[in-house]
């Protein structure tokens, strides 16, 4: 490590002493041990002996061009989610149009190795085909967002899991008291969109479990704060009006320096649990864009961020599967959105490019295996 680098983690970490300790070990971070002279065995398995599931989404691309990635996945997943199959933009390649070509592709290799299946999702302002902005309006959106999710709900009747209904509503950027987003479903149909969507979700597919998934509610700042209650007001509306919610998405894609097992979020996920709602972490994955270069010893901090905060989480009995966004470097879709400004590869998740694990892979181990059985 270099002086750039040591004053990097010096400024993360608020003094030289804590980055000396944190730096001098080897398998371990700081005082922490991740588990990595621990016996390998899937995460799948590891979760499922909890009463846990554990998973990933892919896009289907990378499982159909890339063997040794593949069977990583099949080993490992025991839920696997379509990165981008399900989204309007794969789905919808025309107004009277539905393409369900990835996500069956998809669900068959998920029945193939045995995995549970998990749609994402049905109703986000982002991800929606090149005609959407000129097609949709005030008179239709209402019709086609319905349609929509009627259409698309029935062809995976039975089959999934659990969807994700709506995803991301909230956002104080546009001045609304009540946070939520100026979406095109919101300025087409009013604030009831949210509840429309899962009254159709639950009609087309009574029996599929039916999530609100939001991000940027883990970390204990002032903004996480205002939205994490923002999001608990819609959550307690919706169980008072009846409306058929059954989950929480949590997407929890972290920073591997930020606070996310403060005494907010810790309050806020007991009070959903109180609802009756079950909790997933659903895109969970670890920024080391802050990080100093040297690869050991960003690897030892994203271990360390993914150790705390699953353990944290997990002592939530409320939660029920841990989701990462992709299973190895190679492939996400942190190095087009974050990426360091030293050019250096991300490294946010379990696996690192090689298909190896890293020791975040180890750390998600620990802190399944320790886990209390639900
Ligand atoms: O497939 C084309 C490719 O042919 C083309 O060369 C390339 C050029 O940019 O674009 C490719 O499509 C991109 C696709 O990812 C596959 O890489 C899209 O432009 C890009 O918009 C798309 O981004 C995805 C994004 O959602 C929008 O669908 C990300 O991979 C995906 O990780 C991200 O996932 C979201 C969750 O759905 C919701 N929560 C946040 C999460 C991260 O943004």
């Amino acid at each position: 490590m270099n002086r750039r680098d040591w004053l990097k983690l010096a400024v993360i970490f608020g003094g030289t002493a804590a980055v000396a300790s944190r730096a001098s070990f080897g398998s371990s971070v700081g005082t922490l041990d991740v588990g990595t002279n621990a016996e390998l065995k899937a995460l799948r398995d590891v979760a499922a002996s909890r009463g846990l599931i554990f998973g990933a989404a892919i896009p289907k691309k990378n499982l159909l061009g890339d063997p040794l990635f593949s069977r990583l996945v099949s080993r490992q997943c025991g839920i696997l989610v379509p990165e981008l199959e399900l989204k309007w933009e794969a789905l919808r390649p025309a107004p009277d149009q539905f393409d369900f070509s990835g996500g069956d592709w998809l669900y068959q290799y998920a029945q193939t190795n045995r995995m549970l299946f998990r749609g994402h999702t049905l109703v986000w302002e982002a991800a929606l085909p090149a005609w959407f902005a000129s097609a949709v309006n005030a008179r239709n959106g209402k019709s086609i967002l319905l349609d929509h999710i009627s259409t698309v709900v029935r062809h995976y009747a039975g089959k999934m899991h659990s969807w994700d209904v709506v995803n991301e509503a909230f956002g104080f950027e546009d001045g609304r008291p009540d946070g939520l987003k100026s979406t095109p479903w919101l300025r087409f149909i009013g604030p009831e969109y949210i509840e429309d969507a899962f009254h159709a979700a639950h009609e087309a597919d009574p029996a599929a479990a039916l999530f609100y998934n939001e991000n940027w509610l883990e970390p204990e700042t002032d903004s996480s704060e205002k939205k994490r209650r923002a999001v608990l007001a819609l959550l307690t509306r919706l169980k008072a009006k009846g409306v058929p919610i059954h989950g929480l998405g949590i997407q929890s894609h972290i920073y591997a320096e930020g606070n996310v097992t403060g005494p907010n979020y810790w309050r806020f996920l007991q009070e959903v649990a109180d609802l009756g709602l079950t909790i997933i972490i659903s895109e969970l994955d670890v920024r080391d864009k802050n990080l100093p270069a040297s690869t050991e010893v960003r690897d030892r901090v994203v271990a360390k961020q993914y150790y705390e905060y699953l353990s944290f989480v997990l002592k939530c009995t409320a939660v029920k599967a841990v989701l990462t966004w992709g299973l190895s470097d190679r492939y996400t879709w942190i190095a087009r959105s974050q990426p360091r400004s030293d050019g250096a590869p991300v490294r946010p998740l379990p696996y690192d490019p090689n298909l190896v694990p890293t020791a975040a892979r180890w750390a998600v181990q620990r802190a399944l295996e320790e886990a209390q059985a639900r």
